[in-house]
């Protein structure tokens, strides 16, 4: 989380509408996922640059799912937790294994989706006009996964991207669309 993250108190899982507990569901299994990426990445790269990209932007993921692992309980996450897991290494592994471009192209795809996903929350929450430390919450790390894309875009920024990567790129969003869809249902 950001140094600028509002405390504020969030209210039990349980008293919010269906609507924002399936979000809170899929927000907790995309972090999961993300967790598990930049795992991917570390467990197979040997590039210095690469590893301490990934090591700085695991230890905000980390943050931001132990954040959902306190405040959902079991029954409130993803019945699919085993498949995210496995998902996120591999979507963090496999692009380590060609090289950083690969990562890079893969983390600006991701986050250019949570982005998206957080911002679509926090629109229907401030149009609620309640829940103000849920939006507090989701707006700090929609900041940090801001500061995550603009930093994998800075190391492969959009003119040097080869056709490849712009297939993958979509790829990616594509397959977190449903994803997120799955994780809001089970
Ligand atoms: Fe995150
Ligand atoms: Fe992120």
């Amino acid at each position: 989380m950001n140094s600028a993250a509002p405390v504020m108190p969030l209210p039990p899982v349980a008293q919010l509408p269906e609507w924002l507990q399936a979000e809170l569901r899929s927000n907790h299994a995309g972090e999961l996922g993300a967790v598990f990426i930049y795992r991917g990445i570390l467990t197979v790269s040997r590039d210095h640059q690469l590893r301490n990209f990934a090591a700085e932007h695991l230890h905000q993921e980390e943050e931001h799912m132990a954040t959902f692992d306190a405040w959902l309980k079991p029954s409130q996450r993803s019945l699919l937790l085993p498949v995210w897991r496995i998902a996120g290494f591999m979507l963090g592994a496999l692009p380590a294994l060609i090289g950083p471009a690969a990562v890079f192209t893969t983390i600006d795809a991701v986050e250019r989706f949570v982005i998206l996903h957080y911002r679509s929350q926090i629109s229907q929450l401030d149009a609620s006009g309640q829940w103000g430390g849920v939006t507090a919450l989701l707006r700090s790390f929609c900041s940090d996964e801001e500061r995550h894309q603009a930093d994998a875009l800075r190391r492969y920024p959009m003119r040097r991207r080869t056709t490849i990567a712009l297939i993958w790129s979509s790829a990616v969003s594509v397959s977190s669309r449903i994803s997120v869809a799955l994780a809001r249902r089970f």
